[in-house]
């Protein structure tokens, strides 16, 4: 039988830590903007097996207060476990992470236990693709939602039913009185979906992430979840990373996007810059791979190979040997570089492309 390699758990007190905007080494978006978020050289490996895979190999992500930022890639880049990582869902005997998730300044690497409690669903909170997985099939929607206003809050009974009702028309879900004594088998998998946001927003986070919240839903009623997202965004000044396959949504919604791939963020931009001057090429053969209005081509384009195994060390770019600008220089993995405002690329060919592009 394989022997399981051995990590160690992760360490530290947040109380000690002071934020880094404290210290004068304040960091910000590349472009003046302040960041709710900054992901710094992220790693994570997770112990299997078939011995360590390095699910995450220096992601590096900021997010802006306030703003919808997506994050896209292939199945298997890495875009669930950076965001469980954010709110430390990794099981701490099975897993290793190193660099920095700096949350209003402060590392949430170094939060304890207790302290990473209140953040989550207070601070920090999440939904996923399967409301109905997430959801306690036992208890009425009522009760769940007024269970977080007493954990966090710690409101009355009273207190946490009105509030309940409350969060629930600010979801859209009418006559809240009523559907609060519901269980969740009694609704529709887009109100499920609404009511797993009732709980996520239920104190005010600064910070929503949502992973995949539609794909599960029909393309009605997932249009309805997007726009509810958006308005709650703006309403409260609640950024949303928003976990997704789909640029549609991310043209639909979202400020600004990070690509990943292999466990890394290889592109970072606004919107608009993304559909209109991807910088990497993994980037730009993603948007060329999406089906235009118009088009008529008897097959859509694909890229070339499959994402690499994530085990084992690898120096070279980890997208080399789909690439079809590749060269020597390619062998060293190459570092984000601005490419403009607010936009950056790892890429070691980004002036070439630029020049092709022309
Ligand atoms: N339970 C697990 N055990 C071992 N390795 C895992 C596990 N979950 C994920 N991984 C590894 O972590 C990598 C990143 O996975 P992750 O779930 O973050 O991908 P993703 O980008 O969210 O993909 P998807 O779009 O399919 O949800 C995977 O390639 C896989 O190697
Ligand atoms: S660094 Fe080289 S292999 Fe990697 S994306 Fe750029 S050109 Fe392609
Ligand atoms: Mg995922």
């Amino acid at each position: 039988m394989a022997q399981e390699p051995k990590l160690t758990e992760q360490e530290g007190h947040m109380a000690d830590e002071k934020p880094e905007s404290e210290t004068g080494c304040k960091d910000t978006g590349g472009d003046g903007a302040e960041n709710l978020l900054e992901i710094k050289d992220l790693k994570l490996d997770l112990m299997s097996v078939r011995g360590i895979i390095h699910a995450l190999n220096g992601v590096n992500l900021k997010i802006r207060p306030g703003e919808i930022h997506g994050l896209v890639g292939e199945s298997g880049s890495g875009k669930s476990m950076t965001s469980k990582s954010v709110m430390r869902l990794h099981n701490e005997q099975r897993s290793r992470m190193s660099g920095k998730i700096l949350f209003h300044g402060r590392d949430l690497l170094k939060a304890s236990r207790k302290q990473m409690q209140a953040i989550r669903g207070g601070k920090i909170s999440m939904i996923f693709q399967d409301p109905m997985t997430s959801l306690n099939p036992l208890l009425t929607v009522g009760e769940q939602i007024g269970e977080t206003y007493r954990q966090h809050e710690k409101c009355s009974k009273a207190e946490a039913k009105k509030k309940t009702c409350e969060i629930l028309e600010k979801v859209g879900i009418y006559p809240p009185e009523k559907r609060a004594l519901q269980y969740p088998f009694e609704l529709s998998g887009g109100l499920q979906q609404r009511v797993m946001i009732a709980i996520a927003i239920a104190c005010g986070p600064d910070l929503l992430i949502a992973d995949e919240p539609t794909t599960a839903l029909d393309v009605t009623i997932q249009a309805q979840i997007l726009e509810l997202l958006k308005k709650l965004s703006e309403d409260m000044g609640m950024s949303v990373l928003l976990i997704t396959h789909n640029f549609g949504i991310v043209a639909e919604i979202c400020d600004r996007v990070s690509v990943m791939y292999a466990g890394k963020v290889v592109e970072t931009c606004d919107t608009k810059t993304i559909f209109r001057d991807a910088a990497h090429p993994y980037s730009r053969a993603l948007i060329a791979s999406i089906p235009k209005t118009g088009m008529n081509v008897e097959y859509l384009p694909t890229i070339p190979g499959s994402p690499p195994e994530l085990y084992g060390e690898n120096k070279a770019c980890a997208y080399l040997p789909r690439c079809s600008y590749r060269d020597n220089r390619c062998l060293q993995a190459p570092e984000m570089k601005s490419c403009g405002v607010g936009h950056l690329a790892a890429c070691h060919h980004l002036q070439a492309q630029e020049a092709e592009k022309d």
